[in-house]
């Protein structure tokens, strides 16, 4: 119990008083919701102190949440000082659903589409990148078994590993997994579907993910289709949601809406779509160019009942830095693109959480 000595104010009021905040994405207040409860709430005299639990350390709205708590707080009579921690721990989705967990990983999202080169990589390593920028533990796991890319866009030489076996490797504050470590440069892989489907099983349940601390997101990096390799990951365990990554023009859309399908045949929640290459922005006069056109894939996602997640410009050093092994969003954080990465990534957090209170029961009281 808080301490209620020459106050008026007792923990319970100020939970009362918290239980307005409503969280945007679960529809429901934050006591309910057990981000806060009394043994958060400490008062002393006229300050109160309160610390409130987020399920990411990527939400958007937490400064938002942490005024809106000051606010409230100071509002109760007896109140002279308020201080509000916000604090965050990720909860694990896909505990007892279907498929064996992996090991020390507390949420699984598919970076997906059905046409190549549209940016799978490319999104995968940066917003596995901008969500560790959040706070979180992050893993990045290549399920691409054919045309591995994930060593080279994080700077690891590939074959690395050919003679010491695979294991993965720490890189930028990831921890990363490629069959790229393991297979020689320039040597053409040839795999036949029940294979990919042991590689991918192998990559997820044979490494240790959560050695040292467990991992708040595993991101994996699919390949183009509806192949072999995605339907093994969305088998193998349980993943919490699928974003699709498309380019604007109708082409892709349609590959998207045929990833965005298969995904919902393996009941595999899709987060939502995403437009790459979605305009191009000259670097010498400033004139936008939408190349693929624009704004196509918010209509889409409009059409499909889904969520849109965000586009992200045709950029000359997205892709440089993708061939040189330094991807933007660690090159440089402050740009407009890695920001645009950095709000994908607050919505995919969002997603997950909303993801686990659906996965479990709501809690007593709620
Ligand atoms: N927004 C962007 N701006 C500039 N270049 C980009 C952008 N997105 C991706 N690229 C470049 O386009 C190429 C294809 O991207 P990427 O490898 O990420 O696509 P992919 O969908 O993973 O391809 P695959 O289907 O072969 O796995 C890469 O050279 C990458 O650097
Ligand atoms: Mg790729």
């Amino acid at each position: 119990m808080a301490q209620e000595k020459d106050s008026q104010v007792t923990a319970a009021a100020v939970l009362a008083a918290l239980s307005q905040i409503q969280d945007p994405d679960l529809h429901r207040d934050i006591v309910s919701l057990g981000f806060v409860s009394e043994a958060d709430v400490n008062v002393c005299g006229d300050n109160v102190s309160v610390k409130i639990v987020l399920t990411t350390p990527a939400c958007p709205v937490r400064e938002e949440m942490k005024k809106q708590a000051q606010d409230l707080i100071l509002a109760l009579p007896g109140v002279g000082h308020a201080e509000v921690t916000m604090d965050a721990a990720v909860r694990s989705t896909g505990v007892g659903r279907g498929p064996k967990v992996i090991e020390g990983v507390r949420n699984i999202i598919a970076v997906a589409s059905n046409k190549g080169g549209v940016g799978k990589s490319t999104v995968a390593v940066n917003l596995a990148l901008a969500l560790k920028d959040f706070g979180a533990r992050v893993g990045l796991l290549d399920a691409d078994l054919t045309g591995p890319n994930v060593p080279t866009m994080m700077g690891i030489p590939q074959g690395f590993q050919a003679d010491s076996g695979l294991a993965f490797v720490e890189r930028y504050g990831l921890r990363v997994a490629s069959l790229g470590f393991v297979l020689r440069r320039g040597l053409p892989v040839v795999w036949r579907g029940p294979m990919i489907g042991t590689g991918v099983r192998q990559l997820m349940h044979d490494l240790p993910w959560g050695a040292e601390g467990e991992l708040d997101y595993l991101i994996i990096d699919l390949p183009p289709g509806t192949s072999d390799a995605s339907m093994s990951a969305a088998m193998e365990a349980p993943i919490a949601g699928a974003v699709i990554v498309t380019t604007p023009n109708a082409v892709s859309l349609e590959d998207a809406v045929k990833a965005v399908s298969m995904f919902e045949k393996l009941s595999v929640p899709v987060f939502g779509l995403i437009e790459n290459m979605s305009y191009f922005v000259c670097p010498h006069c400033g004139e936008r160019t939408e190349i693929f056109g624009h704004g196509g894939v918010r209509e889409a996602a409009e059409e499909l009942g889904l969520d849109f997640l965000g586009e992200i410009p045709l950029q000359v050093d997205v892709r440089t830095g993708a061939d040189l092994g330094v991807p933007i969003v660690e090159s440089d954080p402050g740009s407009p693109v890695a920001q645009a990465f950095a709000a994908i990534a607050q919505k995919v957090a969002a997603k997950t959480s909303v993801q686990h209170f659906f996965a479990e029961p709501a809690p007593a009281g709620a």
